[in-house]
């Protein structure tokens, strides 16, 4: 089965109790701060039957004593089936996935990578609309440092999508993204304002300004609130228009867009549970 039939498959499961994960562990290392990919990943377990090993912060584990990444991999490894890792910098779950002999799912690298959100989106799209060929989606906001977006496109490359991508100038996605849009042949557009493209979306995917991963604050103060979705910037806009953003929301959306119908982000949110739990599933293994 699929990843997007089985997430479907959890839908009816998650918010009840399954035994497929029976005397499973995960490990949580989480080096920076989450709210929903840490908890559907600990709900997608529990609700599989399994456990959940939680690293806690930084200040709380023997980092802040000086030990080193890969020590601190190699005893979860020894204690857990699967570790979920979330780290500031580039490439530091493919390096603690070289180190351990259990799987690792990379939960967010830096501004490389957040795969599993993307993994999400694309499943909240196909359960939206039953497929993802044919849509045209517009990404809006930082396009430059949200991780989730490098990851989005690449999982996007695998449809027949059309792209617009609607950012400041210097918010553009990096020149390694548009050359791997380009060398998959994919269609996309930039844009400097959303009303340039909004007509034509199906999807809107907004991202917050990423203000910690500016190497320059005078740099984020010049781009700070340049792009807010407001019921204004949305006429025109089809009826079946749907809009997705990865959270958290900082004031990139005005809390009067929730009450629309296009609003499907805590739906999306709430879609990593089963998606999550569909994912700890094909990774581990184990029918019901
Ligand atoms: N979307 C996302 O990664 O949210 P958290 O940072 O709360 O996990």
């Amino acid at each position: 089965m699929g990843l997007f039939q089985e997430a479907q498959e959890m839908e009816k499961h998650s918010k009840s109790s399954l035994s497929v994960m029976n005397g499973k562990i995960m490990a949580i290392a989480f080096f920076e701060p989450s709210t929903r990919t840490r908890l559907s990943f600990e709900t997608a377990m529990l609700r599989l039957g399994g456990r959940v090993i939680d690293m806690g912060s930084v200040e709380a584990s023997s980092l802040a004593k000086g030990e080193n990444l890969a020590d601190t991999i190699r005893m979860l490894d020894s204690y857990a089936d699967l570790i979920v890792m979330r780290h500031e910098l580039e490439g530091a779950a493919r390096f603690a996935a070289e180190i351990a002999d259990a799987p690792v799912i990379n939960a967010g690298d830096g501004a490389q990578n957040h795969p599993t959100q993307a993994m999400l989106d694309a499943y909240t799209m196909w359960r939206e609309f039953g497929r993802i060929d044919g849509l045209s989606i517009g990404f809006m906001g930082d396009l430059r440092y949200a991780r989730v977006i490098n990851s989005l496109v690449q999982v996007l490359s695998l449809f027949d999508v059309k792209l617009h991508l609607i950012s400041p100038p210097s918010l553009r996605p990096r020149a390694e993204l548009l050359d791997f849009m380009r060398g998959r042949g994919m269609r996309f557009e930039m844009h400097d304002q959303l009303e340039e493209a909004v007509e034509g979306l199906d999807v809107l995917y907004v991202v917050r300004i990423q203000k910690e991963r500016f190497p320059d604050p005078m740099e984020y103060e010049r781009v700070r609130g340049s792009f807010r979705l407001t019921m204004e910037s949305l006429r025109g806009a089809r009826d079946s228009l749907i809009i997705l953003h990865p959270l958290p929301r900082v004031d990139e959306v005005d809390f009067a867009v929730d009450q629309t119908r296009h609003a499907r982000y805590f739906k999306q949110a709430a879609l990593g549970v089963p998606l999550r739990m569909a994912l700890i599933k094909l990774v581990l293994g184990g029918a019901e």
